[in-house]
């Protein structure tokens, strides 16, 4: 029986992308997905891609049962990269519970299946928002975590500390934790690609579907930060470089490379951009319109983060390769494609 990579959220903006590289790579992949945020046609569209269909399981793993009888049925699985959970920031503020219960109980229930059926392997996917606004940029992964601005940051930097005293505790469990900065970006094939449900949130759907005529202009939330042009700065990384990672990652647990048995990096390009900065490099990127106005400051966003890109270069042997430019056509190819747009 050949070994698997579970995929948990496999059929999401980044899982999805990640099954493409590792079934591209070699691998054999099992996706678990209960499609809160995604549709059961990204199987099909990764298939499109990359010439052969993950398997597929839909259930929610905050069940501890389902997820016991998952690893009752498939006991070859190798590796686990867990990616299944809510984000919206603005959401969790609203809802603390529920994001509290699904991020946290699907992340023990894999702790715990791991353990009971004998998987060593775990990545998991961590967030730069660990770091809160840093106090000196950019930030290494020796920067102090900082308290989390919302319940979603805080399941974040609680899920880093179960997977560590886990970890702790059970030494033949390999487990690594890819800190994010912020991923944008869509597969050069536009099959695959980042589609949020009702009014985009993040500032890259926002705006590809501002310039796909479906929102009437994009708010700039504030130009009064301590930066060059007064508008916020991010690391934002293309979501196929991401991906990458996530294989690097897994060859590197598999093959016992891993220094400690509990590791964590940052993946991000090591090059900030302002929100203005970004809006202008869409529109020579693709040549397209984009109407925005600036508007005040939204709640709880920090003014810059950066990543130190130093300990994935040299240790992982990964380095995010896209120009911004290419990322935001790539962005926009596939919100043409959902749109029909020519
Ligand atoms: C947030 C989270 C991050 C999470 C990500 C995905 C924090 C600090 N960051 O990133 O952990 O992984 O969401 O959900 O919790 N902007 C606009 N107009 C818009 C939308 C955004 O000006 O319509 C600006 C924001 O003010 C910000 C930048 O664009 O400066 C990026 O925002 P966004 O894409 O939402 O990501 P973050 O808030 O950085």
């Amino acid at each position: 029986m050949s070994k698997l990579i579970l995929v948990t959220g496999g059929t999401g903006f980044i899982g999805s992308h990640t099954v493409v590289e590792l079934q591209q790579a070699g691998f054999d992949v099992v996706i678990v997905d209960n499609l809160s945020n995604s549709k059961a046609e990204v199987v099909d569209n990764i298939e499109k891609i990359t010439g052969k269909r993950p398997l597929f399981e839909c259930f929610d793993l905050s069940d501890r049962a389902l997820t016991h009888e998952f690893f009752k049925k498939y006991t070859n699985i190798e590796a686990i990269i867990h990616f299944a959970a809510f984000k919206a920031v603005g959401e969790s503020v609203q809802k603390p519970l529920e994001y509290y219960r699904n991020n946290l109980n699907a992340l023990m229930n894999l702790l715990e299946c791991m353990k009971e059926y004998g998987v060593n392997n775990f990545v998991f996917s961590s967030s730069c928002t660990v770091y809160g606004q840093p106090d000196k940029l950019p930030v290494t992964e020796t920067t102090p975590r900082k308290p989390a601005e919302s319940p979603y940051g805080n399941t974040k930097a609680v899920a880093e500390d179960i997977i560590r005293d886990f970890a702790h505790v059970n030494s033949q469990a390999k487990c690594l934790a890819l800190r994010y900065f912020n991923p944008i970006g869509a597969h050069p094939s536009a099959l695959i690609g980042e589609s949020p449900v009702g009014v985009p949130n993040n500032l890259v759907p926002y705006i590809t579907q501002t310039a796909a005529g479906l929102r009437k202009e994009l708010s700039i939330f504030g130009n009064d930060y301590n930066t060059p042009d007064g508008t916020p700065i991010r690391d934002y990384i293309n979501v196929v470089d991401l991906s990458k990672a996530h294989v690097v990652a897994i060859n590197r647990l598999i093959s016992g490379k891993n220094k400690v048995n509990y590791e964590y990096f940052n993946i991000g390009t090591g090059n900030g951009y302002s929100v203005m900065e970004l809006v202008n490099a869409f529109i020579k990127a693709t040549g397209v319109n984009l109407p925005y106005k600036i508007v005040g400051r939204r709640a709880g966003d920090i003014e810059k983060i950066w990543a130190d890109t130093t300990l994935a270069n040299n240790e992982l042997g990964w380095k995010a390769e896209a120009s911004i430019e290419d990322t935001l056509l790539s962005a926009w190819n596939w919100e043409k494609k959902c749109r029909n747009i020519e």
